[in-house]
Order: C-alpha cells, then sequence, then structure tokens
C-alpha cells in the first residue's frame, strides 16, 4: 500500500558528527527527497500505526550517524485527521550500492553530497550496522541525541551473530547469537517505556520469572524516550498461542496445554502479586466502577456504529456493562501488564515466562503506566483462547471452556481473587474486549469477525 503525501518538511537536524552525515543536512531537495521516500516507505511497514489515513507531513526531528553510513533517525509524522502526531525510530543505511541480501530493504536513492546516487536502506536487516548498535550500547555513553547503558553487573557479550527476529510484531526485535534481544521500539512516545520499567523494577524486587533487561538506549534530545532495550533471549522457548493453537487443533486436543494453563494462570497471578509489591496499589476511588462501565457503554456505542453487525447485541451488552456498574468490585487497582494475550507468553523449561510490559502501543504512554484492574489481563487471555479455539477449520469451543477454567483454576491458587467469583466483573472485560476486536476484525480481517462476533453472541446469552 503506498500512501500520497502532501507538505513533506525536512525539519533542521543536528550538527552532523562526519561527512557521511551531509546525506541528511545538505542540499535541502535531498532531504526532502529523503523524506518523501520515507512517506511513502513508513506505511508498508507493519509497526506503522497509521496505516488507514494518508501521512500529510514527515520530518526528520533528529538524526545520529551511529557508524559510518548508518543513522539513526527519529521522524515525526501528521496523519490526515489526526490531531497528534506520532513519533518513529528509524535506523537507515546509504550506501552507493548495496549486497544482494539487502536489495530487498531498499527504501530509496537520494542524491549524496558529491552528486553520485546513494541508495537508502533499513538497517535493521543489516548485520554490520546491529553489530555496531550492540556494541555500542555495550560500550556506554553518549552519541548525538542517544545515551547508551547497561547494568555493570551484566555485561553484554561481543562478537554475537544478529539476525532480526521474524514473528508477527508492533516493533523490531533483534537476536544476537540466540543470547540476547533487542527490542527496537518503532512507535516512540516522551517518557521511560514501561517494557524497560516493569522488568526492571520487577527484578529489583525479587521476581524470578522475568526476563530483566541487561542494557538500553534512550534519546534526551529532542525530548526524552526510551529507544531499545536489552534482554536475555530465551532460544528454547515456545510462544503461548503456538502451544494453544497446536492443541485446540489436534484431533484429541492435546490435554497437555490445558494443564498448562493451570500454570499460566499462576504465572499470570503471580505476575500480578510481583506488582502489586513493587509498585505503589491505589485503592479504587467510589466512583470507579460506573466510570469504567460507562467508558465500556462508550466505546460500544461507537463500534456499533462502525459494524451494523454488532448493532442487534447493543442493548444486551449495554445490560451487561449496567450489571458491572452496579456490582461494583473492591478490587484495588495496580500496574498490570495491559496487553496480556498468547502471543505475550513463552514457555521454556516447565515454566512460563510473560514479555511485552509496553501495554497497548497505540494508547498514551501515562495511561499505559497507570493503575488498572488486574481483571483486564485475565479477560485479555481468556479471549485469546476464545481465538486459538477458533482459528483452524473446525471450531473447538469445548477446548477454550477447558482451557478457560484451568487458567481460572490456576490463577485463584496463587492470586489475590479467584476469576471465577468475579463472574460480572469479568464477564464485562471480556465483553469490552470482544467490541474492540470486532471493530479491528471488521475493518482489518474481515474473516476473522465471527471469532468476536461469537463471542458477543455468547457473553450475551450468559447472563
Ligand atoms: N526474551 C525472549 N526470548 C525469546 N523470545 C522472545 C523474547 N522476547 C520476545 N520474544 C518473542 O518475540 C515476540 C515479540 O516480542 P514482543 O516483546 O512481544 O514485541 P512486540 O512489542 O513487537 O509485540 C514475542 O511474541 C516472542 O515470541
Ligand atoms: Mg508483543
Amino acid at each position: 500500500m503506498t500512501t500520497s503525501t502532501t507538505s513533506l518538511s525536512a525539519a533542521s537536524l543536528p550538527t552532523p558528527s562526519s561527512s557521511a552525515m551531509s546525506l541528511l543536512t545538505e542540499p535541502a531537495d535531498t532531504r526532502g527527497r529523503l523524506a518523501a521516500l520515507l512517506a511513502r516507505w513508513l506505511p508498508d511497514q507493519r509497526w506503522f500505526a497509521g496505516r488507514d489515513n494518508k501521512i500529510t507531513s514527515l520530518s526528520v526531528v533528529a538524526a545520529t550517524e551511529v557508524t559510518p553510513g548508518c543513522f539513526h533517525l527519529l521522524v515525526r509524522v501528521e496523519h490526515r485527521g489526526e490531531p497528534d502526531c506520532v513519533h518513529y525510530q528509524l535506523l537507515l543505511g546509504a550506501s552507493t550500492d548495496v549486497p544482494p541480501r539487502l536489495r530487498g530493504h531498499v527504501i530509496g536513492e537520494v542524491e549524496g553530497p558529491t552528486g553520485r546516487g546513494l541508495l537508502v536502506y533499513d538497517a535493521v536487516h543489516d548485520q554490520r550496522a546491529t553489530v555496531l548498535l550492540l556494541d555500542r550500547i555495550r560500550r556506554g555513553g553518549t552519541m548525538g541525541n542517544l545515551r547508551f547503558e547497561s547494568f555493570p553487573r551484566t555485561g553484554v557479550p561481543s562478537n554475537l551473530a544478529p539476525r532480526v527476529l521474524d514473528v508477527e510484531q508492533s516493533n523490531t526485535s533483534i537476536v544476537y547469537g540466540d543470547r540476547l534481544i533487542l527490542k527496537l521500539f518503532r512507535r516512540v512516545q516522551p517518557g521511560i517505556n514501561p517494557d524497560l520499567e516493569v522488568p526492571t523494577v520487577l527484578a529489583r524486587h525479587g521476581y524470578a520469572q522475568g526476563l530483566a533487561p541487561t542494557a538500553w538506549f534512550h534519546s534526551f534530545a529532542p525530548f526524552f524516550a526510551t529507544l531499545g532495550v536489552v534482554q536475555p533471549y530465551l532460544a528454547d522457548a515456545t510462544d503461548g498461542w503456538t502451544l494453544a493453537r497446536d492443541s485446540a487443533q489436534s484431533p484429541l486436543g492435546r490435554a497437555e496445554f490445558i494443564e498448562e494453563a493451570r500454570g499460566l494462570g499462576r504465572a499470570t497471578a503471580a505476575l500480578h502479586v510481583a506488582l502489586s509489591e513493587s509498585f505503589p496499589v491505589t485503592a479504587a476511588p467510589a466512583d470507579h466502577t460506573v466510570r469504567l462501565a460507562d467508558a465500556m457503554t462508550n466505546r460500544l456505542r461507537h463500534a456499533a456504529s462502525l459494524v451494523p453487525a454488532l448493532r442487534a447485541y447493543v442493548p444486551a451488552l449495554n445490560a451487561v456493562f449496567a450489571e458491572f456498574a452496579q456490582a461494583g468490585t473492591d478490587l484495588p487497582l495496580q500496574r498490570v501488564h495491559g496487553d496480556l494475550h498468547l502471543g505475550q507468553v513463552l514457555r521454556a523449561g516447565g515454566d512460563w515466562h510473560i514479555v511485552d510490559f509496553e501495554g497497548e502501543p497505540a494508547k498514551p504512554l501515562t495511561e499505559r503506566r497507570g493503575d488498572h484492574s488486574p481483571v483486564g489481563d485475565v479477560a485479555g487471555m481468556l479471549r485469546s483462547f476464545d481465538y486459538a479455539a477458533h482459528i483452524g477449520d473446525s471450531p473447538r469451543p469445548e477446548w477454550a471452556e477447558h482451557t478457560r477454567a484451568t487458567f481460572c483454576g490456576g490463577y485463584a491458587e496463587v492470586g489475590r481473587f479467584d476469576p471465577r467469583g468475579i463472574a460480572v466483573v469479568l464477564r464485562a472485560h471480556e465483553a469490552d474486549r470482544a467490541v474492540y476486536e470486532v471493530v479491528y476484525e471488521a475493518g482489518h480481517r474481515p474473516d476473522w469477525l465471527t471469532v468476536p462476533m461469537a463471542a458477543v453472541a455468547r457473553l450475551c446469552r450468559t447472563l
């Protein structure tokens, strides 16, 4: 998909660190050409957030040459009809020629300082660049607008071969020698990213199941933002989605996973307990449930205006939210995972590890770092079981039912509440999640719309 652009501009750039920087500082039409190339290339990247809306402006707000011919960029993007701009992190290479393995990653050509054509490419696929980036992180210190840090005692080994992780993700991760994983946050917001903050704080409080960061880097101009985090890589891990999908689709419905779901319930509860002990916990304000139920009702109204199939269920779903508002809950609010599903859990060595504490990247950082009900995480995982049960040709709702019951049982063994004992609260959170999924599937994967629609119908029936 390409997106046409208007009024592209290349903002003023920092002082060049070497002569090669002239790719980005002069001449002005080269910068304009680069901005135009990026505006055409960005919408095709799977981590790009604004695929539906045209880019109206793109500017480079910071650039640092991390190695000769390799540039770290922060770009600012505006979309038609959206008041807020979005910043992205890019690693670009520029060279008169590129080896065959990088040709598929060429973004376009600009005129270089000597008048020769320079090929600009996505340098996360350039091993030379990513080796040097990790080396830069390992050595620490400042470069241009970037600062590199590591925990002195953990250490980052050198000479590890890099590869870009080939999974569906909203960022870009590079695995080094099957030992370390560097996650580059693509969509950047000012402030500390919870995917650095949360695992670091949990590790400090002795949470053993976490993957404590060993190093990270951040920008300090034009704003402070976490840009990348290095963590140990679990080379032998299988993600929960793969395990669950295979289990649901095997003719006998591999009973093993259903038992592993108990461990996953325990691990989720242990995470919530650890979070509540490592960060401050707040009592829910008296009107908390009513306001949350209102927000759910408003989201439903908006969703129904976009997806006609949802309209018949609006009265019953409103009743689900009203019942939640009336029932209330005395669960305190706390830091949570914020985007928990089967793709965020890894099974390795008989244990479950939970990753990706970033929350939903589309939400503002303040909200993602705020206190919420842990029931939202539980509901997210239960919805994920439902998807795994419906991925193949023959839906396996009974598999989802069993897995759900075992997961909740496991949660209750360790957690501060039993999800089965708060059915009204849980149902409202699941319904809210399913409504979100309906809008997403209607817009992006219409073939999948039946999965959340079936959940909506079921959640209405269980009133
Ligand atoms: N430490 C790790 N060890 C092994 N695999 C990992 C690790 N961290 C992430 N992964 C894998 O990479 C995927 C994407 O990582 P994640 O942090 O969830 O990125 P994103 O924010 O882009 O979703 C995960 O679903 C998991 O399969
Ligand atoms: Mg993820």
